[in-house]
């Protein structure tokens, strides 16, 4: 049985672990993807439908990553070699671990452009800019060179000072005043948006089931996007749930994340879904919903310049907390595997994701001449990470709890004595049987595109 080594750090409290970890999850996804594939797939349906996966999936894949986390008390690498030695599954680890480094590696450098943005909006320039002017300015900043890699640099450096503090002084500490703050943000937000003529029609057309438009693909979708918004298959929750104590439960703890996180993301699809609509802009996926559509509605309000702030801090905050627990898988491992401190280890994981992001954000400049499968650089390593790397990592963790840790083993570690439980069978038949066939089938879907 692994030793859990008794100097490893732990959260100071079940608050704190419970906000650092929804904030791994609530992302820059929850802000341009989500509003959107609710609004195409479905409205008040695709949300009923998408409440359905996160119970069915995304749950029990949660309780799985903090299971292996907290019995193990190790890294993502450390996990799983310590819980089944021998046999190279230790490489499901380096998987995870390799799929967080190349995610680092672009996710900073979007995170620099809203950086940037909370600047030009506090400092009025956004303001005046109709939607053309915005898409040459958004074309302008990625396409440069010194905005989006000063950017990114201080974006990294200001998410390492976070995590350089350790676990309840850094993550923890900033977790409790980045998320609330996100919420408030957002609810200003709303409460401003809502006023708007046409909004609450907007809010309608967001929330109302359209049956109709459900189909086993927009399934497999509300799949990928409970995966990817939860943060999976990153070793990302594993690595806080390596913080948690014995007497925190893990299932009641999945529970309050993931509704968290999905009330989060009805937040946001409010606002964006709700001030799109005031001006008949049709939601669309991507950068542009983010730079160009929502700024210049806010410029249309009163104190244009303060809202545009608001936004642009609030998207700023969701990247931070995301980022520092994608740093903090990293960290983790080289503090383990090679005994090193961690004040040794964050500033050289942070330089590391400083250079290999360097490509990222000169993807749309310098660098807009290199191809890699038809896409730029930055669009190429996404696709390689989000669609294929992360579910495949993914994959490997519920093998590696169903099958080789055991489902059993990980069912005591989640209810203790009450493994007899009825929830408990069912979680041991998903963790075993659904969740890899939900995978593998996002990981063909990956490929395939
Ligand atoms: N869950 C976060 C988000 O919604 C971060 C995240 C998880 C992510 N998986 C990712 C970001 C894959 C980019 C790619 O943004």
């Amino acid at each position: 049985m692994p030793d859990r080594s008794s100097d490893r750090e732990q959260w100071g409290s079940r608050v704190g672990f419970i906000l650092a970890t929804v904030g791994s999850a609530v992302g820059l996804g929850n802000v341009w993807r989500f509003p959107t594939i609710v609004a195409r797939s479905g409205g008040g349906a695709f949300l009923l439908l998408y409440m359905g996966i996160v119970l069915l999936i995304g749950i029990p894949l949660m309780m799985a990553e903090l299971a292996m986390g907290r019995r193990s008390g190790r890294g993502v690498v450390g996990a799983f070699r310590s819980l089944q030695p021998g046999r190279g599954w230790w490489l499901g680890g380096i998987v995870a671990a390799a799929a967080v480094f190349f995610i680092l590696s672009y996710y900073s450098v979007i995170a620099g452009w809203t950086l940037v943005y909370t600047s030009f909006g506090a400092a009025g320039d956004l303001q005046g800019l109709d939607v053309e002017g915005l898409e040459q300015l958004f074309a302008q900043v990625t396409g440069g060179t010194l905005l989006p890699v000063a950017g990114q640099i201080l974006f990294i450096v200001l998410s390492s000072g976070v995590v350089y503090f350790g676990v309840t002084d850094g993550i923890e500490r900033w977790g409790k005043i980045l998320i609330p703050s996100i919420v408030i943000l957002l609810l200003l937000l709303l409460g401003r948006v809502l006023f708007l003529p046409g909004a609450i029609d907007g809010v309608m057309w967001f929330l109302r089931p359209d049956f109709g438009r459900l189909s086993l693909g927009v399934a497999l979708e509300a799949m990928g996007q409970v995966f990817f918004s939860f943060s999976l298959g990153m070793g990302a929750v594993l690595t806080y749930g390596s913080y948690l104590s014995r007497d925190d439960d893990i299932s009641r703890n999945s529970f309050v994340i993931t509704l968290a996180d999905v009330a989060i993301a009805v937040l946001a699809g409010l606002v964006v879904i709700s001030a799109l609509h005031a001006f008949d802009i049709d939601p669309e996926v991507g950068f542009g919903l983010v730079f160009v559509a929502l700024p210049a509605v806010f410029n249309t309000l009163a104190f244009s310049p303060f809202w545009n702030a608001v936004f642009f801090v609030s998207l700023a905050f969701a990247a931070m907390t995301s980022l520092i627990s994608f740093l903090e898988v990293l960290n983790a491992i080289f503090m383990e595997e090679f005994g090193w401190s961690r004040r040794r280890v964050v500033p050289m994981v942070g330089t590391a994701i400083i250079l290999v992001g360097l490509p990222s954000a000169l993807a749309q400049g310098a660098l807009a001449q290199v191809i890699l499968f038809d896409r730029d650089i930055m669009d190429a390593v996404d696709a390689l990470t989000s669609s294929v790397i992360l579910p495949l990592s993914g994959l490997i963790t519920v093998l590696y709890v169903g099958w080789v840790w055991g489902a059993g083993a990980a069912a005591r570690e989640i209810a203790g004595d009450r493994v007899d439980s009825p929830f408990i069978h069912v979680w041991i038949f998903i963790v075993r049987y659904v969740a890899p066939a939900a995978l593998v089938y996002i990981f063909l879907a990956g490929i395939a595109t």
